[in-house]
């Protein structure tokens, strides 16, 4: 490209993708003394893979008594403080899991129409809620050590009598704390693509790390645990609300830092790692 050519919209555009062509040769570049490839696409990725791998001579990090410690704390997110409100403990919907199977699929469009209580309830208990009340209560998905790492919120968008709002989930007392003040459908914009965000949704559900507590014990391979566990809890959300005839879909591609920013959390403790809308089918 001649210094002379003139700045047409043309010359802007391949500049602009010559330098992002060079930033990400410089990033891929800071890995090599890392043992990775300057070829490789994704080079964090591979390392973090690596570094998070098992085999038989992995020993624990804790001992057995802080392990047990640990699991028993029942160190899960707290609000103290917080306005609670009380969920309804809902009759489970009648469909199968075959027909829950069956019908689910990625929904990107919403009645505007607020969705029950019930349903926010029933989704909350079918998706993280406490199923055994035993010494570490078990709940609706596995965990890794039965540690819970995977922190539950809800963004009330238009939920019958229920305030628009953020809600943390207490899964052990299956309440929400009131988190932040109602904000409304306007709430969404800044971590959802604008399609998501238009389309409406009655609530959003997130799913957050709380880091800390499940790497304590498993380091670098509690992070790809912590992942798994919040798949199995996005799982669980989208097959109960499609037994509840309504429509939702994972999302996976937020933008990480106003979504934090919008839940308070200080991301090198606790992130979001996953999310589902929910609402009626148009
Ligand atoms: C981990 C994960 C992340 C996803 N993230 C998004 C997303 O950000 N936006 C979106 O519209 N759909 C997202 N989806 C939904 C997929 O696009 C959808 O599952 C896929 O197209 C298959 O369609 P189905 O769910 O109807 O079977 C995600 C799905 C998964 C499993």
């Amino acid at each position: 490209m001649s210094e002379d050519e003139p700045w047409t919209a043309d010359r802007l555009g391949r500049a602009l993708q010559d330098r992002k062509k060079r930033l990400e040769a410089e990033r891929r570049a800071a890995f090599l003394p890392l043992g990775i490839d300057a070829e490789c696409r994704w080079p964090a990725s591979r390392l973090f893979h690596r570094h998070s791998m098992l085999g038989p001579a992995w020993t624990p990090i804790l001992t057995a008594d802080e392990v047990e410690a640990l699991t028993l704390d029942r160190g899960y997110k707290r609000y103290p403080g917080a306005d609670r409100v009380a969920l309804p403990r809902p009759a489970a919907p009648n469909a199968t899991l075959e027909d829950a199977i069956a019908s689910r699929h990625s929904e990107r469009s919403f009645a505007d129409r607020p969705v029950s209580l019930d349903a926010v309830a029933t989704l909350m208990r079918l998706g993280a809620g406490v199923t055994a009340d035993q010494e570490v209560p078990r709940r609706a998905a596995p965990s890794p050590g039965a540690l819970y790492p995977v922190e539950t919120y809800v963004f009330a968008l238009s939920v019958n009598d229920l305030a628009p709002g953020l809600y943390h989930y207490d899964a052990l007392d299956h309440a929400f704390e009131t988190v932040a003040a109602p904000r409304g459908r306007e709430a969404t914009r800044a971590f959802l693509p604008s399609d998501l965000h238009r389309a409406g949704p009655a609530l959003l559900i997130a799913l957050t790390v709380a880091f800390p507590r499940v790497q304590m014990k498993y380091l670098e391979r509690g992070y790809r645990f912590a992942l798994l566990e919040a798949g199995h809890i996005g799982q669980n959300l989208v097959l109960a609300a499609a037994a509840l005839d309504l429509a939702a879909v994972p999302v996976g591609g937020f933008w990480d830092e106003p979504f934090n920013d919008a839940l308070g959390l200080d991301p090198d403790e606790e992130a979001v790692v996953y999310a589902v809308i929910v609402g009626h089918r148009p």
